[in-house]
């Protein structure tokens, strides 16, 4: 059973940052089972720097679509989407130059990003982003093997 399901009433109004939300719920789902499990190092390396090329595109996507439709906060969103970019990249390179992997760091991630950021702070932006057209995604596949 997965941590998190992404629903309907998560949805930020666009198909195209909804996408990218699920793919990063399922790389979440994935790392999930691995707190708890002496999972290898290359597994829960494989799964963040999937997450890292999500959250890449996911935050300058988003960032840009707040600018186009007037979001007046979308600096200080920015800025978290930053720190929790910084936290990701950390995590994974703590990972690549062979430290244990900080398993409560990692689920504190998972916690911030689910409960504090997509089901807080985006779905602030959401009012203004309803005459917004999002681009679609093309080359992303769901970490399932789902198109998006
Ligand atoms: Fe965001
Ligand atoms: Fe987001």
């Amino acid at each position: 059973m997965n941590f998190v399901e992404w629903t309907a009433d998560m949805s930020v109004g666009s198909d195209t940052l909804d996408g990218h939300h699920q793919m990063i719920i399922d790389c979440l789902n994935a790392l999930h089972p691995m707190l708890e499990t002496d999972a290898p190092e290359a597994k829960v390396l494989a799964v963040m720097a999937k997450l890292e090329d999500f959250v890449l595109v996911h935050f300058s996507d988003e960032e840009r679509d707040m600018k186009q439709a007037g979001y007046p906060d979308w600096r200080a969103h920015k800025e978290l989407h930053d720190q929790m970019y910084d936290v990701v990249f950390s995590l994974k390179s703590d990972i690549e130059r062979g430290e244990k992997v900080d398993a409560q760091r990692l689920f504190e991630l998972i916690q911030n990003w689910l409960v504090t950021h997509i089901l807080g702070e985006d779905r602030k932006y959401v009012p203004f982003l309803t005459s917004h057209t999002a681009k679609p995604v093309g080359q992303w596949k769901r970490s399932n093997g789902r198109d998006v």
